[in-house]
């Protein structure tokens, strides 16, 4: 029996007080015993004077002294009765029995005869009753009553306590066991007493405890759950934070290289149209059968691929001139999507999913398409085993919980387009430089401009670009684009027919600061038959033309010069020579005839490095354009 359970203590109290209540009742019992024990001695006297007192009285007076005393003794046979005499004047008479004097409870009868009319006085009958005898009696009583009182106690008491043991408290030492194992990770297990009858119509306080119990462990499961859920949501926030803030710190970077690699593209520019120029009107000087011709096909071949590196490397440090329109993403991929499929794999299967309602945006449909391409190229190199490639356009609302945890990005509307495979991915390291241009795990299989220059066209649209990759999962690209409105109806199929004829007449005024640039572009000129004045300035050009005599008919020119610039020029010579054309030539985007790398409406203008052809038939369209109706620009090499 433990010491310190409450059905020890239950036991204890319920002990003490049943013990001190069955005191309580044995002495009252008592004392209403010893009450009725003296009022049967009183009825003892009163009887003894009633039946025997007239029996002694008459033997008495006929001094039959046996009878007396037989009567006598038979007063002896009333319990307790001790002793019997009879006395006259002091004189013992007779005597039967004997009693202690402190013992004695007397009861004194006067014997006397009434003879001749005349009362004779014959002595006192006294009897003894003995008041020890009696109390033993009561106390025996008592002794017999406590006994089973107690006993009585001491049952009840013990069947409380094992009642109460195995009704109660061994339930709650369960109830403790379960709680105190419960924790975090045991809130799945129900509270079940398995030593118990429920009977769940009619439950008592255990089942409601375990009942309850079972509610707030519901309820904490609950909280928990939720709780779990906060910190999961507020952790993959946190990560993602970190995984855009990492990406957008390494865009910053690739961006600094990006104006570097612009810079440097702009200078090669202009190395290769003298190279390309010259390849090409020497190719065409040459007869067919002319044994140089291979080494002239292998001048111009790297002159393409130089000019390919170049173009791309514009195109990161978001230099290209755009041609944009307003677009539908999604049917830009539909018209990309066969030429995509022709050129990856077949064991790569492409799934294109396009929202069918998607707003327009500002983009140059090529080079939407070189984006398309260049991520469709990667995902395959991805997958040398095959795989899936998803290309996916949707319309997303990019929110301020969003733009929170993704640097630069404004909240709004968006078009968002997906490219993602399920191929090798890509580990920390590779994460780390992927848009840095030459970046490459591809060693001699790849440049590492693919995403550079990706990087570049999406950042000149004015969208952005992230990504997630995994190893061994999987990458997905997300593009987001800015939406714009409306779409141009029609406009990006608008074909154009280039003339047929390039050869001239008119008379060019020439303006190009470069001076190989400026001779190449001549001889090209001349040789399309042309008159060329030529000027390697905006002032020089302007004073050519005050001293020619006859009619200049176009202003081909250089945009960014020293001095003046090719649209100040325009401005000024138009002057001089109202019905003048222009036609601007560019190494990269320039504000001066862009407005943030858009050409500006009504403008003609030719990207370099240009081929012979390709400025032949620039030229002619320009002069046999109508100049206020002119298309918005023709860039194409
Ligand atoms: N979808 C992809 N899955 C896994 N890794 C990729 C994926 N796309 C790009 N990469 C990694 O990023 C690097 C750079 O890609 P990028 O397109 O710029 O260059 P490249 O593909 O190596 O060369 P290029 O595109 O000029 O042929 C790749 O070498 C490759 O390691
Ligand atoms: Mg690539």
């Amino acid at each position: 029996m433990a010491k310190n359970s409450i059905a020890f203590r239950l036991f204890i109290v319920v002990l003490i007080v049943s013990l001190i209540a069955a005191l309580l009742i044995t002495a009252v019992r008592a004392w209403l015993d010893y009450r009725k024990a003296m009022s049967d001695i009183e009825n003892t006297f009163k009887e003894i004077k009633i039946t025997q007192l007239p029996v002694i009285r008459e033997n008495l007076w006929v001094m039959d002294e046996k009878t007396v005393r037989t009567a006598m003794q038979g007063l002896l046979n009333i319990s307790h009765l001790r002793h019997v005499l009879i006395e006259d004047k002091g004189r013992v008479i007779m005597e039967i029995g004997s009693i202690e004097a402190g013992d004695a409870m007397r009861g004194e009868f006067p014997l006397t005869y009434t003879y001749g009319g005349k009362t004779i006085r014959l002595g006192i009958l006294k009897v003894d009753i003995s008041r020890n005898g009696v109390f033993e009696e009561l106390w025996g009583h008592v002794k017999v009553g406590l006994f089973y009182t107690v006993m009585m106690v001491f049952l009840v008491t013990f069947s409380i306590y094992f009642l109460f043991q195995f009704m109660f408290t061994r339930h709650l030492s369960d109830i403790a066991a379960y709680v105190k194992q419960i924790g975090i990770d045991g809130l799945e297990k129900e509270l079940l007493l398995e030593k118990k009858k429920t009977s769940p119509q009619n439950p008592d306080e255990i089942d409601r405890i375990v009942s309850a119990i079972n509610s707030m462990r519901l309820g904490l499961k609950t909280t928990f759950d939720e709780l779990q859920d906060e910190i999961q949501t507020r952790k993959q926030v946190e990560e993602e934070k970190a995984r855009m803030e990492e990406q957008y710190l390494q865009a910053q970077k690739v961006e600094a290289v990006g104006r570097l690699a612009g810079g440097v593209a702009h200078d090669l520019n202009n190395l290769l149209i003298p190279i390309l120029g010259y390849g090409e009107m020497l190719r065409d000087n040459l007869a067919p059968d002319d044994a140089r011709l291979k080494f002239i096909d292998g001048i111009m071949d790297a002159g393409f691929r130089a000019r390919d590196l170049v173009s791309r490397l514009l195109a990161f440090g978001r230099k290209q001139t755009l041609e944009y329109r307003t677009i539908d993403l999604s049917k830009a991929v539909e018209g990309f999507e066969k030429l995509l499929r022709r050129t990856i794999r077949e064991d790569i299967e492409i799934k294109v999913l396009l929202s069918p309602d998607i707003h327009g945006v500002m983009a140059d449909l090529g080079q939407i398409e070189q984006v398309i391409m260049n991520l469709a190229v990667n995902a395959a190199e991805a997958m040398p085993g095959g795989g899936t490639l998803t290309i996916e356009t949707t319309l997303a609302d990019l929110d301020e919980e969003y733009a929170a945890t993704h640097p630069e990005v404004e909240p709004g509307e968006y078009v968002m387009l997906v490219v993602s495979d399920t191929g090798c991915g890509m580990d920390d390291e590779v994460r780390k430089h992927i848009f840095e241009p030459f970046f490459t795990t591809k060693g001699e299989g790849g440049t590492g401009l693919g995403l550079a220059t990706v990087h570049g066209i999406v950042r000149q649209h004015g969208g952005s670009i992230w990504f997630y990759s995994e190893p061994f999962k999987g990458t997905t690209f997300k593009i987001y684009l800015p939406v714009t409105g409306k779409v141009d109806a029609g406009v990006a199929t608008v074909e154009k027919t280039a003339p047929t004829d390039l050869h001239g007449w008119e008379t060019i005024l020439l303006v190009e600061d470069n001076e190989h640039v400026r001779e190449v572009s001549r001889a090209i000129l001349e040789q399309f038959g042309y008159r060329v004045l030529s000027a390697e300035s905006g002032s020089e050009a302007l004073r050519v033309l005050e001293d020619h005599e006859s009619s200049v008919h176009l202003l081909l020119t250089d945009v960014v010069m020293p001095g003046m610039n090719g649209r100040d020029l325009f401005t000024q010579a138009s002057a001089l020579y109202p019905g003048l054309k222009v036609l601007y030539m560019s190494g990269y985007t320039e504000d001066v005839i862009t407005h943030r790398g858009v050409v500006d409406e009504g403008i003609q203008f030719i990207q370099k490095p240009f081929a012979v052809q390709a400025l032949g038939a620039k030229v002619r369209e320009v002069l046999e354009g109508d100049k206020t109706e002119a298309p918005l620009n023709y860039s194409g090499l």
